[in-house]
Parts: structure tokens; C-alpha cells; sequence
């Protein structure tokens, strides 16, 4: 078992402090949802575990099993296992998607041991066919004049490809239609098990009517304030996040805009 442990992260954005002291542990063979109004934090809690340049970390910590995680380059994150989909994934033209999947994957392995071009291949397509997406889809530029929804597959394409110990999926489900939401799904819960934990950030609740996490947190104002099992997100559902603020006392600060 693996263990991805985040103890009183405070990270600040331009002299902001935007996280105050976020803790959050998460196993492999585990699904968390962190759920929570927008400006909360939820996409700076990803961005900081993955080393974005812009995020400070002014107090806290962040490890894989034991191993010091803000000490990593972007790059040494990865080989360690951990993989982020982003909120607006990047394009870069002029490298296939199949090529950058296949430079990925070799990143992570040892020199010598690339993967074989036939096994790639083979894995590609039977991934491609769960996500339902077109075989063409390989030989296009990255993200280039993707859709929405394609974005969004293709970075579940990416987590199939690379079995990432960790997952970070930052609103894997916005924009997508309730098709695309379910072949979304269907990928990640193929992921789930021994080797693979994962944390979803979602601002509603629809993509866990597919993917029922074992924990859901609430995040308000820089903390997770709330955690208990799938029956919180049921609730958050139904009655949004007022109830949380009374019980806690939150003042209703003005949330910020979602960045
Ligand atoms: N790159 C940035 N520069 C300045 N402020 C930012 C940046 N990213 C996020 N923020 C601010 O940080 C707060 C939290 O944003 P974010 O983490 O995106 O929230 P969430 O994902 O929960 O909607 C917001 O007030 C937002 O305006
Ligand atoms: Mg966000």
C-alpha cells in the first residue's frame, strides 16, 4: 500500500494566502472526492501537489510514502507515480498525442527499458476503445483543436496509459454531456484497485452517481472543514453548502471567482 499524505498545506498565490492548512491523507485502493463552493481552493490544492511554479508553499507538507514530494522537480513528481489532469489541459502542436503518451511512459522506465512500439500500440488501442474515442484521435496534435469532452477523455487516455500510483482529477467532469461523463467513469472505476489511490475534485455531485468514492471532503475557505463517506455528497446535493457554513460558523465571506 501506498500512502499520499498532506499535512497543513498553506500555499499562497501573489503574496494571497489562498490554502490555510489543508490536511488530506489518501491510500491506494482509495477514491476521495473533495467538493466545495468556487474560489476555495480545490484547483490550488492540485496545482501546489504538482509543483506549479506560482503556488507557494509557505507552510505544510506533502509526501509519498515518506518521501519528501515539495523537494521534487515537476518531473521527479511524475516518476514517482503521481499524475494530474488539469482543469484546462494544454495543447501542444506539432507532437501526436500517441507520440507524447509514448515519451511519457518511457520517462517514467528505467534507460533500456522502453516500452515495445507493438505493446504500446496494443494497450493504446484497447484504452482508446474502453473511452470510445476515433483511432485517429492518436495521430493528432496534443489537445490541439480537441473539444471539450476530447480534452477531458484524452486525460483519462493519459492516466490508463501511465497507472499512476495517484491521481489528482481537477473538474474531470465539467463540460462533459452525460455520455461522455459515463465513458469518463467507466475509465477511471477500470483504474481502481491495490495499486492506484485517487482525489477528485469536483464542483458537483453528478460524476459520483458514476464513480462512488470511499471519502468526500469539503473544502471552504482553505481547509477541508468536512469529510465523511458518499452519503455527504448526496446532501451537498441536495441542500448545497449553507448548512456546512451554520454548522461550522463560517461568516459567508464573499467567495472569490473561480480562476
Ligand atoms: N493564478 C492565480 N493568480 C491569482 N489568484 C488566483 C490564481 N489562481 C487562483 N487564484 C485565486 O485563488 C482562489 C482559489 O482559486 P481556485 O483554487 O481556482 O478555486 P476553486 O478551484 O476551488 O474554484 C480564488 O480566489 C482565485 O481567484
Ligand atoms: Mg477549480
Amino acid at each position: 500500500m501506498s500512502t499520499l499524505e498532506i499535512k497543513g498545506l498553506h500555499v499562497e498565490i501573489e503574496g494571497k494566502e489562498i490554502l490555510k492548512g489543508v490536511d488530506l491523507t489518501i491510500n491506494t485502493n482509495e477514491i476521495h472526492a473533495v467538493m466545495g463552493p468556487n474560489g476555495t481552493g480545490k484547483s490550488t490544492l492540485a496545482s501546489a501537489i504538482m509543483g506549479h511554479p506560482k503556488y507557494e508553499i509557505t507552510a505544510g507538507t506533502v509526501t509519498l510514502d515518506g518521501e519528501d514530494v515539495l523537494e521534487m522537480e515537476v518531473d521527479e513528481r511524475a516518476k514517482a507515480g503521481l499524475f494530474l489532469a488539469m482543469q484546462y489541459p494544454s495543447e501542444i502542436s506539432g507532437v501526436t498525442n500517441a507520440d507524447f503518451l509514448r515519451s511519457a511512459i518511457n520517462a517514467q522506465r528505467e534507460e533500456g527499458d522502453e516500452v515495445s512500439l507493438m505493446k504500446f500500440i496494443r494497450e493504446l488501442d484497447s484504452k482508446m476503445d474502453t473511452l470510445e474515442m476515433d483511432q485517429d484521435m492518436a495521430q493528432r496534435y496534443l489537445n490541439e483543436g480537441f473539444s471539450g469532452g476530447e480534452k477531458k477523455r484524452n486525460e483519462i487516455l493519459q492516466l490508463m496509459m501511465l497507472k499512476p500510483k495517484f491521481a489528482v482529477l481537477d473538474e474531470i467532469d465539467s463540460g462533459l454531456d452525460i455520455d461522455a461523463l459515463k465513458v469518463v467513469s467507466n475509465g477511471i472505476n477500470e483504474m481502481r484497485g491495490e495499486n492506484f489511490g485517487c482525489l477528485i475534485i469536483t464542483h458537483y455531485q453528478r460524476l459520483l452517481n458514476y464513480i462512488t468514492p470511499d471519502h468526500v471532503h469539503v473544502m471552504m475557505q482553505g481547509r477541508v472543514v468536512k469529510s465523511g463517506g458518499p452519503e455527504l455528497a448526496q446532501k451537498l446535493e441536495a441542500q448545497g453548502y449553507d448548512w456546512i457554513k451554520e454548522e461550522l460558523g463560517i461568516e459567508d465571506e464573499t467567495v472569490g471567482q473561480e480562476a
